[in-house]
């Protein structure tokens, strides 16, 4: 039988990588669940991140929040200052209403993966766009629409939920699933965060409970934020005997992991940053983030 390597998009987030054999399948779409605060933006930043400055791979960021700007500030905090990578064209940032059609969304979506050939797109949260449709037939039609462009062209998507349901740790309330939980079933992959520290290691934990087409760690695995990011702490022997030629052929990024160009840097925040801000968005009033179409944040 002659095995097929699969291709990977590393995420570069340590431990991550490890405990996937490599990082998400590429152009593959991916859920990440967690209630508030559990790390869901700081993931999908910190992806984007690394994709540009370690693996030289565009993104888009697509927000569904009030206020971007607020989301650009969380990421310099963290030293990750995207006004230089939006100039590039290297990472992009798109507000959306919650009102926004799904044919807008798909439309812009399209738009810029291929003008800025972009191989990394997030939507954050993914659920909003649940809220005012009530029949699960039509929120099924959405996500599969989404997931089949994503897949169209060739980018690895991370579409975070906003769900408590992490919370259960068995996953065995199925009879109590929520509006956007059909999503997890259509996703190649879903990785749940939690907010304490379940594994024993780590102060916030993190469990990948579907990932299509790779082996990978299925406990509870460590994890915690700091100020350069998330971190994952990968149970050594679990990795050995994931590692075991006979569970799995090897695949490996057919892209080699560079290291990245500049180092991260660790970031204040200084009075200048809101104008650093506005240079890549520069007049969005509060009542245009509520407008039905989609709004790019230009420089
Ligand atoms: N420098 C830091 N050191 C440790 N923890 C931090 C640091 N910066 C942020 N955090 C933690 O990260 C959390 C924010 O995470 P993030 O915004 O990614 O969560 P989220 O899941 O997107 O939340 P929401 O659902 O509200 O959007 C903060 O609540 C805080 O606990
Ligand atoms: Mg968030």
């Amino acid at each position: 039988m002659v095995m097929v390597p699969i291709e990977r998009c590393p995420t570069g987030i340590p431990g991550f990588d490890k405990i996937t054999q490599g990082g998400f399948v590429r152009n593959s779409d991916n859920i990440l669940t967690g209630g508030p605060g559990f790390g869901k933006t700081t993931f999908l930043l910190q992806f984007l991140w690394n994709g540009a400055t370690k693996f030289n791979e565009n993104g888009l960021y697509c927000s569904f929040e009030p206020d971007i700007v607020e989301t650009l500030k969380d990421a310099m905090s963290y030293g990750w200052d995207f006004t230089k990578l939006n100039e590039q064209d290297r990472v992009k940032f798109l507000k959306f209403s919650p009102r926004t059609s799904i044919e807008d969304l798909k439309n812009e979506l399209t738009r810029l993966i291929s003008r800025y050939s972009i191989q990394r797109v997030c939507l954050d949260p993914v659920s909003v766009l649940a809220l005012n449709i009530n029949d699960e037939g039509k929120i099924r039609e959405m996500v599969f629409e989404l997931s089949s462009l994503m897949k169209r062209l060739n980018v690895t998507s991370i579409l975070a939920d906003e769900s408590l349901e992490s919370q259960n740790l068995t996953g065995s309330d199925v009879t109590n699933l929520n509006k956007t939980d059909i999503m997890k079933f259509l996703a190649d992959s879903v990785t749940n965060l939690y907010e304490s520290g379940l594994s024993g290691v780590g102060d916030r934990a993190l469990r990948i409970s579907k990932m299509r087409r790779t082996n990978h760690a299925r406990t509870l695995i460590g994890m915690r934020i700091t100020s350069k990011g998330i971190e994952i702490f990968p149970p050594e022997e679990k990795m050995q005997a994931m590692a075991m030629p006979s569970q799995m052929p090897q695949q490996q990024s057919q892209k080699p992991q560079q290291p990245a160009s500049k180092p991260v840097q660790q970031a204040s925040m200084p009075q200048t940053q809101t104008t650093q801000l506005r240079a890549i968005s520069p007049s969005v009033p509060a009542q245009q983030q509520t407008q039905t179409s989609p709004q790019q944040l230009q420089r």
